[in-house]
C-alpha cells in the first residue's frame, strides 16, 4: 500500500476499503495562503479496475488531480490514498528520448524502475506489439508520426505492467481518426491488461466511449460537479457512437459540462 501526506497507515486502509484509490476531501493550493486554490473538496473513490475519466473546464485542476494520484505533489488538505506503487503515467505529450530508439525509449521506465534486463526486454517486446509497433522498433522518435509517438509513450508505460494508469488527455493533439484507433488500441489493452484507469480529457464523447464512469468538474477552484454512471457495456466497438445510448450520454454531460462552467 503506498500511502501520500496527511494519512497514516490505518486511517488509508478505512479510506481505502476495497478501493484502488480515494480522495477525500481534498484540497490544493498552489504558493502559500494567497496563492492559487486549484482544487476543493474533492472526494472521489476509484474501485479496482474501473476506468474514470475526467472533464472540466480549462485550469479546473484535472492535471492536479493527475499529480496528486500519482504524489508527485503533496495536498493542502484532506488525504490521497492509493492501494498500489505500480503506477503508469502518461503525459499529454508524448515526451521520448529523441536519440533513442523506439525499442530504447519504451525500455526506459523500467529501466528507472531497476527491472532485471530480461525480464525487462521481454516485456518491452510484448508492449511494442500491443500497441503496432513491432516494425518501427528500430525507428528513432522524429521518424514517427504523432499518433505512432503516442503509442510509444503507452507501451513505456505497459512495459511496467502497473495497477493503474494515469493519463492525461494522452490523445489530445492527435487528428480525429489517429484519435478513434487510440481509444479502441487502449480499450483493448485495458482489457488484456486489467489496470484501473483515470482518463483526463477535454472531449466528452471520448469519455464516453472508454470510461464506466465519467466525473465532472467545475472551474476554479475545481470541484467535482457531478458523476455520472456510464452504463455501456464492455468490450466497445466503434459503432457504439451511433447509438441513441450513447448520443444521450454525450448530451447529459455537455450539459452537466455548461452547468459547471
Ligand atoms: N505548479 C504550479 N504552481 C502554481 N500554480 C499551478 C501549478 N500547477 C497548476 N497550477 C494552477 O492550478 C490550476 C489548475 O491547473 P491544472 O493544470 O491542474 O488545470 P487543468 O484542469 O489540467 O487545465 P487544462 O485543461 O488546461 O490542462 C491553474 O490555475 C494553474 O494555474
Ligand atoms: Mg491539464
Amino acid at each position: 500500500m503506498t500511502l501520500y501526506d496527511t494519512v497514516n497507515d490505518a486511517d488509508a486502509r478505512t479510506l481505502l476499503s476495497g478501493m484502488e484509490v480515494s480522495f477525500a476531501g481534498v484540497s490544493k493550493r498552489f504558493g502559500g495562503e494567497a496563492g492559487t486554490l486549484a482544487l476543493t473538496d474533492v472526494d472521489l473513490d476509484i474501485r479496482e479496475g474501473e476506468f474514470v475519466a475526467v472533464v472540466g473546464p480549462s485550469g479546473c485542476g484535472k492535471s492536479t488531480l493527475l499529480r496528486l494520484a500519482a504524489g508527485l505533489e503533496p495536498v493542502s488538505s484532506g488525504a490521497v490514498a492509493v492501494r498500489t506503487n505500480s503506477i503508469g503515467f502518461i503525459f499529454q505529450e508524448a515526451t521520448l528520448l529523441p536519440w533513442r530508439k523506439v525499442r530504447r525509449n519504451v525500455e526506459l521506465s523500467a529501466e528507472l524502475a531497476g527491472v532485471d534486463r530480461r525480464t525487462r526486454r521481454d516485456r518491452v517486446e510484448r508492449a511494442i506489439r500491443a500497441v503496432g509497433l513491432a516494425d518501427f522498433a528500430n525507428k528513432l522518435p522524429s521518424q514517427l508520426s504523432g499518433g505512432m509517438r503516442m503509442r510509444v509513450s503507452l507501451a513505456r508505460a505497459l512495459s511496467l505492467q502497473p495497477r493503474l494508469m494515469l493519463l492525461d488527455e494522452p490523445f489530445g493533439a492527435l487528428d480525429e481518426m489517429t484519435r478513434l484507433n487510440m481509444q479502441e488500441e487502449l480499450l483493448r489493452l485495458y482489457r488484456d491488461n486489467a489496470f484501473t484507469a483515470l482518463f483526463i480529457t477535454h472531449s466528452v464523447s471520448e469519455a464516453v466511449f472508454l470510461a464506466s464512469r465519467v466525473v465532472v468538474m467545475s472551474a476554479r477552484p475545481g470541484r467535482i460537479h457531478e458523476v455520472i454512471d456510464v452504463d455501456l457495456p464492455y468490450p466497445r466497438e466503434r459503432e457504439l457512437r451511433f447509438e441513441p445510448a450513447f448520443t444521450h450520454l454525450v448530451s447529459r454531460i455537455s450539459r452537466s459540462l455548461k452547468e459547471a462552467a
